[in-house]
């Protein structure tokens, strides 16, 4: 079992390596949510993630000969380049296997980082299963992703200084995936503060430790569809499960909308940059998916940052929709001269502004002296948008709201 021995052990050794990251009061967030919100800014951390802190801990625990025949992991993401930094800066070789579709920039940091990339399978099991070859073929160590107490202990480091920075933290919010982050971080937080309370956050498409914990064994999903990347996992690791039963308080679950406004929110208010899985945790406050008190002092862990710019504008598009800053609307009009301009008088005297527009007047969907219309629009917020349809309703236009 993990204890707050090993996450003190740990600190030590990541002290060097990983940076003792921010602690910061959002405004912004408190007065959404009536709590007093502390972010934990873990996306400043080296390599945009917690990960160089558990593979940092892993590679110090090696002996002679094991660091000597180096390590292997498989990963598609922010492990890779953690086990990647954490060897380079250690003296150790790391050779890591990531799926072929890994996305590009991904695979050029875990290179940069100094690890020597094998690209094998298309998933992260056919990747995992040639790491584990190369694991016997080479006799390196494998440094799994979370099933390990050592890989464990390190993350848990978040968890020490949570409480060193922020005493008086009631609450600590954690997103899971394989459950090696917080099954550390209550370690750390219970271990020290016993009252401070740990709750978890999974996305939904990708949920399985809430019905793990009411079944009391491990329950495997068939497959994960998440925008969080980072914790799209089947199942919880066995040693982090023992940890979560043990002591954390309340697993609770986000949607992928939800994980797109809180990307898209912090963004904007915070100026800060975070992957799905990093906006996890204060999804679930800003959502109230637990119970909490005014005034009550959370902390929700901003874990990762490492987005593919390609999703970034995806879920940034997600995040505006679910917001109603961003309209799609279908529309007919007669087809006759100015009638297009009507239909805009109306929109710009509501201030939308139009970002894109097709007129079709070949649209099977509509008669043959009719026009269809698509518009995009900016608007200011779900009001707004409402006042704008009801304008165009008043005006005569029947509209179909597409997202
Ligand atoms: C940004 C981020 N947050 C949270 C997690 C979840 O960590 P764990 O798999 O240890 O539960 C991950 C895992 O990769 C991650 O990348």
């Amino acid at each position: 079992m993990l204890e707050l021995a090993d996450v003190l052990a740990a600190q030590d050794r990541v002290a060097e390596t990983a940076r003792h990251t921010p602690l910061d009061y959002s405004h912004t967030f408190s007065s959404m949510s009536g709590a007093e919100v502390h972010l934990k800014l873990e996306t400043f951390q080296r390599t945009g993630s917690f990960k160089i802190r558990g593979a940092t801990n892993r590679i110090a625990t090696l002996s002679e000969a094991e660091r000597e025949a180096g390590v292997v992991t498989a990963s598609a993401g922010n492990h890779a380049q953690g086990v990647a930094l954490a060897a380079t800066r250690t003296g150790v070789d790391s050779k890591i296997v990531m799926p072929e579709g890994a996305p590009v920039s991904k695979v050029k940091a875990t290179r940069n980082y100094g690890a020597e990339v094998v690209l094998h399978g298309t998933d992260y099991s056919e990747a995992a299963d040639r790491a584990h070859e190369i694991e016997r073929e080479e006799g390196r160590t494998y440094v799994h992703a979370f099933d390990d107490w050592a890989v464990m202990a390190g993350q848990g480091t978040i968890g020490l200084e949570i409480v060193e920075d922020l005493p008086e933290v009631d609450t600590v919010v954690c997103a899971i995936g394989g459950g090696g982050l917080i099954s550390g971080v209550a370690t750390a937080i219970k271990g020290k503060n016993p009252d401070t309370r740990v709750v978890g956050v999974q996305a939904e498409g990708a949920s399985s430790v809430a019905e793990s914990l009411d079944k009391g064994e491990i329950v495997e999903r068939e497959g994960v569809n998440t925008i969080a990347d980072g914790i799209a996992t089947r199942r919880v690791g066995d040693k982090p499960f023992e940890v979560i039963q043990d002591r954390v308080d309340e697993v609770v679950t986000v949607s992928d909308s939800e994980i797109a406004v809180a990307v898209t929110k912090l963004l904007e208010r915070s100026k800060t940059l975070v992957e799905g899985a990093g906006a996890v945790p204060l999804a679930a406050v800003l959502e109230e998916k637990f119970d909490y008190d005014d005034g009550e002092v959370i902390v929700p862990g901003l874990c990762g940052g490492n987005i593919d710019l390609n999703v970034l504008s995806t879920v940034v598009l997600r995040g505006l929709i679910e917001t109603g800053r961003y309209l799609r609307l279908r529309t007919v009009l007669k087809d006759r001269p100015g009638a297009l301009e009507d239909l805009t008088e109306v929109i710009s005297e509501h201030r939308a502004n139009i970002y894109a527009i097709r007129h079709d007047r070949t649209s099977r969907n509509v008669a043959m002296n009719d026009a269809e219309v698509e518009l995009d629009l900016e608007t200011r917020g779900h009001e707004h948008a409402a006042d704008l349809l009801d304008a165009l309703e008043a005006n005569g236009y029947e509209t179909d709201v597409l997202v």
